[in-house]
């Protein structure tokens, strides 16, 4: 017989493996039980703390659904989804970043052109640039699913107040590879507070916010599909994103400019009498190997 002691047990555990698992389960299951026991070990962990986190996972998994993934959040807060990110990330094209847990698909199909502003308030801002390849030839029928924040800093899935695709929609470039749409200046907001990932932030003096940005998904044929978001450049919590998602190359800076200066082919063009923001912005795609 062999006695399972606090210092053979990862071992124990890696001779449970049966002969056909799956090598690279293998390799995930044994590393994770590795610095799981390890974790354990090194805080001491007691039965109340271990209690508390079952139960803080149990909390996530009832306050999850169809349109709350609190295990997404968790993900965020903690670094993990912008580690899987960053480890996956290809240097040729423009770095990735958090999606987050409230993104929804099927948004319609919308013009060059087009505004998600509507008759919202708020700055207007004219976002625009080219889907390309790394070296900078034009990527025609990249599909661009872009999405934001209402005014009010919440998703239209989170505001029953929005229509379902309100600040959505999908673009497709033409042969110049160029998108290009209006929309109100994003704002920050934070991310929800009012579920287990919320008490772990207060519990650890964290604040909730990110920085205001655009989420883009950028699908194309025979490139490697890009989820990632830009930030303006002056935003308060750029250095503090309670989710880590901002890379340097996603830093780009609002452009102030006279309305006489409004661009022909958008569905504003000739109705902009303020001053209005231009961020231009090129997504790079790298092929599929
Ligand atoms: C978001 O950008 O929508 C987001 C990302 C991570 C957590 C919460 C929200
Ligand atoms: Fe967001």
């Amino acid at each position: 017989m062999r006695t399972v002691t606090k210092d053979n047990i990862t071992d124990v555990f890696m001779g449970y493996f049966g002969p056909d698992t799956d090598p690279r389960l293998r390799e995930v299951m044994a590393s994770l039980a590795k610095h799981l026991h390890a974790f354990a070990k090194d805080v001491n962990l007691t039965h109340a703390e271990w209690q508390k986190g079952i139960e803080f996972m149990e909390w996530a998994g009832e306050i999850s659904d169809k349109e709350r993934h609190e295990f997404v959040l968790l993900s965020d807060v903690l670094g993990l989804s912008s580690l899987v990110d960053m480890i996956n990330s290809v240097p040729e094209g423009t770095s990735s970043s958090v999606l987050g847990p409230f993104h929804i698909s099927g948004a319609p199909d919308i013009p060059f052109g087009h505004d998600m502003k509507r008759d919202y308030e708020g700055e207007v801002l004219l976002a625009r640039g080219r889907v390309t390849d790394p070296s900078g030839n034009p990527i025609e029928g990249a599909k661009i699913d872009i999405g934001q924040t209402a005014p009010n800093g919440l998703y239209s899935s989170q505001d029953p107040d929005q229509d379902t695709y309100s600040f959505h929609g999908i673009q497709t470039t033409g042969a110049d590879g160029a998108y290009g749409f209006t929309t109100v200046k994003p704002v920050s907001y934070t991310v929800p507070t009012d579920g287990p990932v919320g008490d772990i932030l207060r519990a650890t003096g964290r604040h909730p916010w990110r920085p205001s940005h655009l989420h883009y998904i950028i699908t194309a044929d025979g490139y490697r599909p890009l989820v990632t978001e830009i930030f303006p450049d002056d935003d308060p919590y750029l250095d503090e994103d309670t989710v880590f998602g901002v890379r340097e190359d996603l830093v780009m800076k609002y452009v102030e400019q006279t309305p006489e200066t409004f661009p022909d082919g958008y569905d504003l063009s000739g109705s902009v009498d303020e001053p209005y923001l231009v961020a231009d912005f090129d997504l790079k795609l790298v092929p599929l190997t």
